[in-house]
């Protein structure tokens, strides 16, 4: 299936089972912010979840806060966003649309890499088992001028982008023939820088107001606490600090669906350490978080690392971890070693002093620190793509088909449904009645509508991993019909029996246990 199409299928899936709805859609929408609806929350809670206690719970030395949204405004000049958090935009002139620079050039990029996919594919197709790529993209000519043409590409960029040289930006744009793709003209305006923080007035009267912002990373709540937390819980470095919470950023091209919103939410843990210890603490940070990601089970070729070669001013190493989602290969998580920057200009700006005194060592010095940060809406977007199945069946010899979501049953927005075969004969009753016990340990759902094939429908589509089927046989000898999701088998079991068969496989502890070193 085309990339563009399995994105349209996750979006109107989303929609439709009561994932995400666009904003405020009685008012057609709010470009690129999105509501979660009755299942979605559930799921991105159940996310939330698995990567708080993974960090708070599996890690003696982590504890984590909720910091307000807003900020004194001096955070965000000495965190230099306000100086240098944005993003160098242009126009088209004819269709009057707006794009990211550096997104035109590296989407150009990406075209060329396809290109020699798509040779290699053929190629492969051609020479079956005998098939020797490596071979194959040193030697093919076409395959080496497409390779020179990215090479060069790539060098220019990077020049262009560490120099922050928007003329020369532009002049690749040109250079490229990178067309708009509304218009389809090269008429562009000159590249300009945009900064990405929302603004508000923080006051009631006009000349007292003072301007403040909506804070674009979660990251500051943290660094401006670090004091509050290492005395108040009398921390040892090294220890960290874990937040979840919203940020916000006015993105220039927003898009794909919840990959780049306005409004989204980050799970961030700054872990702060010894200088001189950070490539040990990069390395360690960078294993687990993969870790974390992989134990879902979603299959080790759904992710890989992308290390940065061009680091922020502030960073001596950084890598995202990235995920196949249906557009490619996208940063989910970004892992960064970010010195004692940030700490170091909290201290500048506030004229407080933020260090630590090592009794190990006998000496105080400004922590380094590691970052781990994720936003929970590529998260939830990875976990519906990668559960996302569609599959043919057949049943009895009649073709039939499925959209199954084989979300991991820990996260899975509802655990089990309770269906009674039919609405009379003393079958509610005992449904009820197992859905009463249910309740108080999972998220369940009580169906009594439609065929009993209609309601397993249902449930596959919004990833439901047990289907607990009350029939007549249940009241003569209190026996259910359970019947899990993936591999659809149906099971007769104790009616007393599956509260724990539910137990056994959603609880969140089945994952964290197989991180635990
Ligand atoms: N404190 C570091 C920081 O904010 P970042 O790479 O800008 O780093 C971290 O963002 C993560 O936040 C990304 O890996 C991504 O998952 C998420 N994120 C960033 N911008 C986003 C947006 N506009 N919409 C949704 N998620 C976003």
């Amino acid at each position: 299936m085309a990339q563009e199409d399995q994105l349209k299928k996750l979006i109107s899936h989303c929609k439709e089972y009561g994932f995400i709805f666009p904003s405020s859609e009685i008012y057609d929408g709010l470009a690129a912010v999105y509501d979660y609806g009755q299942n979605g929350v559930e799921l991105k809670n159940n996310i939330k979840e698995y990567w708080w206690k993974f960090m708070t719970r599996l890690h003696q030395n982590i504890v984590g806060i909720d910091a307000a949204i807003f900020m004194h405004p001096k955070t965000w000049e000495a965190s230099g966003h306000v100086g240098a958090f944005n993003d160098p935009l242009i126009d088209n002139k004819d269709s009057k649309k707006r794009y990211r620079a550096d997104n035109l050039i590296e989407e150009y990029r990406d075209k060329l890499q396809a290109k020699i996919d798509k040779e290699v594919e053929k190629a492969a197709k051609k020479f079956g088992e005998s098939f020797d790529r490596a071979q194959f993209v040193s030697t093919n000519a076409r395959v080496l001028e497409v390779q020179k043409q990215i090479d060069e590409l790539t060098e220019r960029y990077d020049r262009a982008l560490n120099a922050n040289d928007l003329n020369e930006l532009r002049q690749i744009i040109i250079d490229c023939d990178i067309v708009c793709p509304i218009s389809g003209t090269k008429n562009w305006t000159e590249v300009r820088q945009f900064n990405l923080m929302f603004k508000t007035q923080l006051g009631s009267v006009s000349e007292e107001a003072s301007t403040i912002y909506l804070r674009p990373e979660t990251a500051q709540g943290i660094f401006v606490n670090y004091l509050n937390v290492q005395k108040t819980g009398r921390m040892k470095i090294p220890f960290g600090i874990a937040q979840i919470g919203k940020a916000f950023r006015n993105e220039i091209v927003a898009r794909q669906f919840v990959f780049r919103m306005r409004e989204f939410e980050q799970m961030e843990m700054q872990f702060f350490i010894r200088p001189g210890s950070e490539m040990e603490w990069f390395k360690y940070w960078k294993e687990m978080r993969l870790r974390w990601h992989k134990t879902l089970g979603f299959g080790d070729d759904h992710y890989r690392y992308h290390d940065h070669e061009k680091l922020a001013h502030y960073a001596n190493a950084a890598t995202d971890i990235e995920f196949k989602f249906p557009m490619g290969f996208k940063e989910v998580e970004g892992i960064h070693s970010r010195t004692d920057f940030d700490l170091g200009q909290h201290q500048k700006f506030s004229g407080k002093k933020i260090q630590y005194f090592d009794p190990e060592l006998c000496q105080s010095y400004t922590p380094y620190v590691i970052e781990t940060s994720i936003g929970v809406d590529r998260m939830f977007m990875s976990v519906l793509s990668g559960a996302y199945t569609e599959e043919q069946l057949e049943t009895e010899g009649a073709k039939d088909s499925r959209v199954v979501l084989k979300i991991p049953a820990a996260l899975a927005p509802v655990k089990a449904a309770v269906l009674p075969l039919v609405k009379k004969d003393g079958l509610p009753e005992l449904a009820e009645k197992l859905m009463k016990k249910l309740m108080l340990r999972f998220n369940c759902q009580y169906e009594e509508k439609d065929s009993i094939g209609k309601r397993y429908r249902r449930q596959d589509a919004i990833g439901t991993p047990f289907c607990i089927t009350i029939d007549h046989q249940s009241v003569e000898d209190n026996t259910v019909t359970i019947r899990y999701r993936d591999s659809m088998k149906q099971e007769r079991v104790a009616i007393d029996a599956v509260s724990d068969i539910i137990a056994k496989d959603c609880d969140i502890n089945n994952l964290l246990a197989q991180l635990q070193d």
